[in-house]
C-alpha cells in the first residue's frame, strides 16, 4: 500500500472547493505517454495551475499501471525542478468500472478515482459507488461518480435527451453514495465525433458544423439542488478545426469531426463545474504535429525529432485551455 501523500500528490477536495468558489475549472488531462506527461506538467507550471492527470483503463493497458504511477510521481518532482515549489497534482483513475480496479489504483498511490456505474440501473450505480467511497475515504482518496449517460455519437439529439442526468436524482445519489464530485450528462460526449452532421446546423458564413448547445438548464437545476457541490464534465474536447485540417492536409481522414464550442466550456467553468475532461484534443494536437513533421521531413526517423513538435503542440493546447477556457491559471 502506497499513500499518494508520500508521492507528493493531492486529492481533489480542497482544489474543487476553491474552484467552485472562484468560478473556474480544474483541467483533467488524460495521459498515456511521457510526452503528454511532460507537456501537461510544463503547461501547469508555466500557468501556475493545479492539474488532474488522469489514467484510463486503456492507458493502464497501453503503458502499464506501475509505469504510469511512477510517471505521476515523476511529474511532481519535474514540476518542482521547473520552479514550482508546491505543485498541486492529482493522479486520477478515469472511468473505473469495478471496485477492484478502483481499489488497485488507491493501493498504488492514486489520489482520486472515478467509479463509473452510469450504465448500471440506479440502485446498482449507488451500491457500487458507495462501496468505492467507503474504501477510498479510509485513505483520504476522493471519488467521482457519474449519473446520466453521455450521448453516443449515433444517438439522435432527441434520444440523447433521455440520457441526460435527471436533476431530481442528484440529491439522493450524492447523499447515499457519499461521492466527492458528480459527473453529469448535459450533452457532451467522448471522442472527436461528438455529433453527427445531422445533429448540427451549418454556419452559412463559414460552412462549418455548429453543434447543438449544451443543456445549461439541467446544469443550473443541478446546481440549485446541490449548492456548491463539485460537478464534472466529461467529453469536453473542442476538436480544434486547425488540428483537424492539418491532419487531413497531411494524409489523415477525419471528415466532419466536431467538438464542444469553447465558449460553452468557458461558461460551464464559471458554474459549479470544477473539473473538465480533455483527452481527444491532446490526441489531435499530437497527431497533427507528427503528420506535418513527417510529411515535411520524409527522411527523418528518430522519434525524438517528431515527438518534440508533438509535445510542443500539446503544451500549447494545454496552456490555451488553462488560460482561455477553464481559467485555472495563477491559482498556485
Ligand atoms: O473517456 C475516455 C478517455 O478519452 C480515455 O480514452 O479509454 O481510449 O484511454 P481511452
Ligand atoms: P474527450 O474525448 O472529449 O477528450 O473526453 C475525454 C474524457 O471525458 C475522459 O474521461
Ligand atoms: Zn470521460
Amino acid at each position: 500500500m502506497v499513500s499518494y501523500k508520500e508521492l507528493g500528490l493531492v486529492n481533489t477536495r480542497e482544489m474543487f472547493a476553491k474552484a467552485v468558489k472562484g468560478g473556474y475549472a480544474i483541467p483533467a488531462f488524460n495521459f498515456n505517454t511521457m510526452e503528454q506527461m511532460q507537456a501537461i506538467v510544463q503547461a501547469a507550471v508555466e500557468t501556475k495551475s493545479p492539474v488532474i492527470m488522469q489514467v484510463s483503463k486503456g492507458a493502464r493497458n497501453y503503458a502499464n499501471a506501475t509505469i504510469l504511477r511512477y510517471m505521476a510521481q515523476g511529474a511532481v518532482e519535474y514540476a518542482k525542478e521547473l520552479g514550482c515549489p508546491n505543485p498541486q497534482i492529482v493522479l486520477h483513475l478515469d472511468h473505473g468500472d469495478t471496485f477492484e480496479l478502483c481499489k488497485d489504483c488507491i493501493d498504488m498511490g492514486f489520489s482520486s478515482v472515478m467509479i463509473d456505474g452510469s450504465s448500471l440501473p440506479y440502485e446498482e450505480n449507488i451500491a457500487l459507488a458507495k462501496k468505492v467511497v467507503d474504501y477510498a475515504h479510509k485513505y483520504d482518496v476522493t471519488v467521482e461518480a457519474e449519473l446520466g449517460v453521455l450521448a453516443g455519437v449515433e444517438d439522435e439529439v432527441s434520444s440523447a435527451v433521455s440520457h441526460y442526468t435527471k436533476p431530481e436524482e442528484v440529491i439522493d445519489f450524492s447523499q447515499r453514495t457519499g461521492c466527492d464530485s458528480l459527473a453529469i450528462s448535459i450533452g457532451t460526449s467522448h471522442g472527436a465525433y461528438k455529433f453527427t452532421p445531422a445533429q448540427c446546423t451549418r454556419d452559412p458564413k463559414t460552412g462549418k458544423l455548429v453543434p447543438p448547445p449544451l443543456a445549461f438548464d439541467i446544469l443550473h437545476e443541478i446546481e440549485k439542488k446541490l449548492p456548491g457541490f463539485p460537478i464534472v464534465l466529461h467529453g469536453s474536447s473542442s476538436v480544434p478545426q486547425e488540428e483537424v485540417d492539418t491532419i487531413n492536409k497531411y494524409g489523415g481522414k477525419l471528415p466532419d469531426a466536431v467538438g464542444i464550442p469553447e465558449e460553452q466550456l468557458r461558461e460551464a467553468s464559471k458554474s459549479a463545474v470544477c473539473k473538465i475532461n480533455i483527452d481527444s484534443d491532446s490526441r489531435l494536437a499530437m497527431t497533427a504535429a507528427i503528420r506535418k513533421y513527417l510529411a515535411e521531413n520524409p527522411s527523418h526517423f528518430d522519434p525524438r525529432q517528431y515527438l518534440k513538435p508533438a509535445r510542443e503542440n500539446m503544451k500549447k493546447m494545454y496552456i490555451h485551455k488553462i488560460v482561455n477556457v477553464l481559467g485555472s491559471n495563477d491559482k498556485l
